[in-house]
C-alpha cells in the first residue's frame, strides 16, 4: 500500500531542489501533486524549471500532476492559491510550504526592501497558504501543513565552521526561518485537537541545489555539511503522513531517532541510513 494513496498535496517551490525531490517521492507513494514555482517555463540561469517539473513527475509516476506558477512575494496573486490548487485533484491534504527567497547581505546593510521581500516569501506566504488550506482541513478533520526551515534559524556556534562573512550575511535569511519556526510551533498547538500535524523541518546539513550553490564550496571543505535531497524527501515524507506535532527538526535526526531508511526518489531502492553521504559533484 502506498503511503499517500488518494492524497493530495500542494508543494510550493518544486520546479527543483528540495521541493522537487518531495514532490517525486511523495507521487512515488501515490499522492497526486500540485507544485509550485514563481514561473512556469525557463527563466534565469538555474537548473530546472515548472514545465519541466511537471513532465518529469508525470513520466516518473502513475500518480497525477500539476503545476501553477504564482508569484509567492504577490500577496495578490498568492491569496487563492490553494483553490486554484483544489481545482485539479479536490481537497487538499498537505501542504508543503518549501519556496524560499534569500539575498546574502550584512545584517548591517540589508535593506527593508530586501528584509520584505524575504519575509513575504519564506513566513507570511506560508502563513496564508496554511490559513486558506485550514478551512478545508478543520471541515474534513484532518491535514498536514509542513513548513521548510534552515538551521540558519539560530545564530551559528563559535568559532564558525566556515568563513566569519558566511555566518554574517546569511543573517536576515535566518530570521524569517526562526519567524517560521516559532509560528508553525504555535499554529501547531493551536490546530492539533482539529487532526491537523504542522511541523517545520529544515535540512541538516547542505543540500546541493542549484539555489545553494553559493556554498558548495563550503560543502567541499567540509564533506560532512552536505547531504543527499532524498534525505529531505524522505524526512518529509514521515512529517506529512504521520502524527508528528509541532516538530522544529532536522531531516537526519528525524529519520535516526525513527530508526528509517532512505528511499530512491521513486521509493523503489532503500539507499540506506539517515547518514547517507552526500555526491558533491551533483545539483538537484
Ligand atoms: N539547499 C539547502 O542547503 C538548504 C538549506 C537550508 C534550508 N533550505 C530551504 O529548503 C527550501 C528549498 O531550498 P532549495 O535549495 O531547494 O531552493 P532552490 O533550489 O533555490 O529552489 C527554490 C524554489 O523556490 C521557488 N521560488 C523562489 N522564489 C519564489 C517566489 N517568489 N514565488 C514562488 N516560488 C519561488 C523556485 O521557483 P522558480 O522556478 O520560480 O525559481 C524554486 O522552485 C527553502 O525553503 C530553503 O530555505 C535549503
Amino acid at each position: 500500500m502506498e503511503t499517500l494513496a488518494g492524497k493530495t498535496a500542494l508543494i510550493t517551490g518544486a520546479s527543483r531542489g528540495i521541493g522537487l525531490a518531495i514532490a517525486r517521492r511523495f507521487a512515488a507513494e501515490g499522492a497526486a501533486v500540485v507544485l509550485g514555482a514563481s514561473r512556469w517555463g525557463a527563466h534565469g540561469k538555474l537548473k530546472g524549471n515548472l514545465e519541466e517539473a511537471v513532465a518529469l513527475i508525470g513520466k516518473e509516476s502513475a500518480g497525477s500532476v500539476a503545476g501553477i506558477a504564482c508569484d509567492l512575494s504577490d500577496e495578490a496573486a498568492r491569496a487563492d492559491l490553494v483553490r486554484q490548487a483544489e481545482e485539479h485533484f479536490g481537497a487538499l491534504d498537505i501542504i508543503v510550504n518549501n519556496a524560499a527567497a534569500s539575498k546574502m547581505r550584512l545584517p548591517s546593510e540589508v535593506s527593508t526592501k530586501e528584509r520584505s521581500w524575504m519575509f513575504d516569501v519564506n513566513v507570511n506566504a506560508p502563513i496564508d497558504l496554511a490559513q486558506q488550506a485550514l478551512v478545508g482541513m478543520r471541515e474534513r478533520g484532518r491535514g498536514w501543513i509542513l513548513n521548510i526551515s534552515s538551521s540558519t534559524a539560530s545564530q551559528p556556534v563559535v568559532p564558525y565552521r566556515d568563513s566569519q562573512v558566511a555566518a554574517h550575511v546569511i543573517c536576515a535569511y535566518g530570521s524569517t526561518k526562526a519567524a517560521l519556526d516559532r509560528y508553525t510551533q504555535g499554529l501547531a498547538h493551536e490546530v492539533a485537537v482539529d487532526g491537523i500535524c504542522v511541523n517545520t523541518l529544515a535540512p541538516e546539513n547542505i543540500v546541493l541545489t542549484s539555489g545553494a550553490d553559493y556554498v558548495r564550496d563550503i560543502a567541499r571543505r567540509s564533506p560532512d555539511m552536505a547531504e543527499p535531497v532524498e534525505v529531505m524527501a524522505e524526512a518529509a515524507l514521515e512529517l506529512c503522513s504521520g502524527n508528528h506535532v509541532g516538530c522544529v527538526t532536522y531531516s537526519r535526526r528525524l529519520l535516526h531517532s525513527l530508526g528509517l531508511s532512505v528511499m530512491s526518489l521513486d521509493g523503489t531502492t532503500a539507499l540506506g541510513d539517515a547518514f547517507l553521504p552526500a555526491d558533491l559533484d551533483s545539483t538537484v
